[in-house]
């Protein structure tokens, strides 16, 4: 399976002194050598992490194929036709997230949604729209023009660490503080089972499937095992073991996890 190392972070403790370094552009010859299939980076519209200088420069020295996620606004869209990256995810964005929450609404307004695709493919940008599991999502992202469907599997990583996690408290706890363990077991095999059949559906349908958000070293195996699935988006667990053991030696072992 491949990965898409989201660099994001790399750039997050760059911004928390505001300063140069860590420059995210040096994770791009690291992520390679250590076999991470591509590099996935998010050009938000407050700029928080990424800014255009580091996105246009990513996009030109990027060996490996550079997947930028983005809103739809209009001076984002733009950007996107302008520097050309292999891929664009779009995903909803709001400014008081800490990041991204909820998969795309593909009901609000599918004409706006549909004109940006229809944009993006015309500058030879391949297009993936990040879904939440929800049945209709499929269809409607084939029936816009997506060639490929990114699954949001936040719920899943939520539901796995407040089954798993000894800790007394954990920001996970947001279904409800007090479930019981065979609730959640129940709930989080209902998760799984909702992610593989849609990924079942988006394969049957034509659309490639990639999945992420929330993915780390512990709960990464069951989203392997879905056939479907050909790539995932991980970035704050690697990130996260990279201050530790290194960016290279933590992309390595993620992509052993792959397979
Ligand atoms: N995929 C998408 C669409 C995302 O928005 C994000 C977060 O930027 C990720 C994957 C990576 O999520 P995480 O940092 O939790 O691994």
């Amino acid at each position: 399976m491949k990965l898409g190392v989201n660099i994001d972070h790399i750039a997050v403790l760059r911004e928390a002194r505001r300063i140069n370094d860590p420059d995210p552009l040096q994770a791009l010859g690291i992520c390679a050598r250590a076999g991470a299939d591509q590099i996935t980076i998010h050009l938000r519209e407050d700029r928080r992490h990424i800014h255009d200088d580091d996105a246009e420069a990513i996009i030109r020295h990027s060996p490996l194929p550079v997947n930028l996620e983005c809103a739809q606004a209009p001076d984002i869209v733009d950007f996107v036709c302008r520097h050309r990256p292999h891929r664009a995810t779009l995903v909803p964005e709001k400014r008081q997230e800490v990041t991204t929450e909820g998969g795309l609404d593909l009901k609000r307004d599918p004409a706006a949604l549909e004109a940006v695709i229809g944009r993006m493919r015309e500058a030879q940008v391949e297009v993936s729209l990040f879904i939440d599991p929800d049945p209709y999502a499929v269809e409607a992202a084939r029936k816009l023009g997506a060639q490929w469907v990114e699954l949001h599997t936040g719920r899943y990583a939520n539901l796995w660490a407040m089954l798993h996690s000894n800790l007394p408290r954990t920001r996970h706890r947001i279904e409800s503080l007090d479930l019981p363990r065979d609730k959640l077991r129940r709930m989080l095999d209902e998760e799984y089972a909702r992610l593989a059949s849609l990924a079942r559906e988006a394969g049957e349908s034509g659309l490639r499937v990639a999945a992420g958000h929330g993915l780390n070293y512990q709960n990464v195996a069951p989203i392997v095992q879905i056939p479907e699935i050909e790539e995932l988006n991980i970035g704050q667990s690697i990130v996260a073991r990279s201050v530790f053991v290194g960016l290279e030696t933590a992309v390595r072992e993620m992509k052993e996890l792959l397979g």
